[in-house]
């Protein structure tokens, strides 16, 4: 099928680097916020990463033009209409995602295709509460979503091969490299990667080291690009412990159990990066 016009659910982190992708290859890309505000705010990230980028030298003029012109915003889900395509980035609530769903039901053509950018929750369950379950698909996106080069695509039980297919075509034509996730919680990258975060924590609390020595140890000893506290306050200890918990749900295994400490934070609201402090104290950056 002919993907043209891509539609966009959620202007927030994930949904504005989402937008920003699919309108940067070409796509007329319409993104729907629930509130105005909201969607300022998600364009006006956009904008500030492509004007950056221009100052970089890393994106053309022409390009930063171009991908904002292909881009518009609208609070009506019925704007969303004329879109072959449709990706959810919005709240991880079943209940939401489900009402959302049921309004685009409604307004898009019968052959549009769902995807949902949900980190955790069951693909098979989320296409089940549409009339479209053989139409829908995960698409799995990574933070920060213009410069991260994978995507998790993920079949439901009912998910059809064309739909599969068209999916990793479409993922391939943003300029990102898929690979294919079963439909298990955490897919295939959180599943590793989640663990290795709650061990990290459990390790800190029992006395392990310093956060810096531990960052440091991971960074310079592995060659990853940021140390696991460094990475938690990035992915923001909320969403850790919210995927965690449905992680811990589905296996029972202790290694899944979010750590108490970990648990404290969140409730302390130190969240990360996006509250100004977690781990470490973002409240001057
Ligand atoms: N426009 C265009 N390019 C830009 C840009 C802009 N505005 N800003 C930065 N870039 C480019 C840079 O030029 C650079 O490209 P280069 O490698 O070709 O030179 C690249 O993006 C990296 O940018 P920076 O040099 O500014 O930043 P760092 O080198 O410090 O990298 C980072 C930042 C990419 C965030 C890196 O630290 C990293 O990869 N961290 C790990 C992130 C990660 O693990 N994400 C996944 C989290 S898990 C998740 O999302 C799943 C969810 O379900 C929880």
């Amino acid at each position: 099928m002919q993907i043209r016009t891509v539609g966009v659910l959620g202007c927030g982190l994930m949904g504005a680097g989402i937008a920003q992708v699919c309108a940067q290859s070409g796509y007329k890309t319409i993104v729907r916020e629930v509130e105005d505000s909201f969607l300022k705010k998600g364009l006006g990230r956009i904008d500030k990463f492509l004007t950056d980028g221009v100052a970089k030298g890393k994106v053309a003029q022409e390009v930063r033009d171009k991908t904002m012109a292909n881009l518009s915003g609208t609070t009506r889900l019925d704007e969303l209409a004329s879109c072959d395509i449709v990706v959810e980035a919005i709240i991880e609530n079943v209940e939401e995602k489900k009402k959302s769903y049921a309004a685009l039901d409604a307004v898009v053509g019968a052959d549009t295709i769902f995807c949902s950018n949900t980190s955790s929750l069951c693909i098979t369950e989320l296409a089940a509460t549409t009339k479209r379950p053989d139409r829908f698909a995960g698409l799995h996106f990574f933070n920060p979503v213009p410069i991260m080069k994978l995507v998790e695509v993920i079949r439901g039980l009912a998910t059809a091969d064309q739909t599969y297919q068209a999916v990793f075509g479409f993922a391939q034509s943003l300029g990102k490299e898929p690979i294919t996730a079963p439909d298990r919680p955490g897919f295939i990258v959180n599943r590793l990667l989640v663990p290795y975060l709650l061990d990290a924590i459990r390790e800190y609390e029992s006395g392990l080291g310093t956060l810096e020595d531990i960052d440091q140890g991971m960074k310079l000893g592995t060659g990853y690009p940021m140390g696991p506290f460094t990475l938690l306050d990035y992915v923001g200890l909320d969403t850790t412990y919210y995927i965690a918990n449905i992680m811990f749900e589905e296996y029972r295994e202790p290694r899944f159990a979010p750590p108490p400490l970990l648990k404290r934070m969140v409730l302390a609201g130190r969240l990360g990066r996006k509250s100004g402090r977690g781990f470490y104290d973002y409240s001057n950056a």
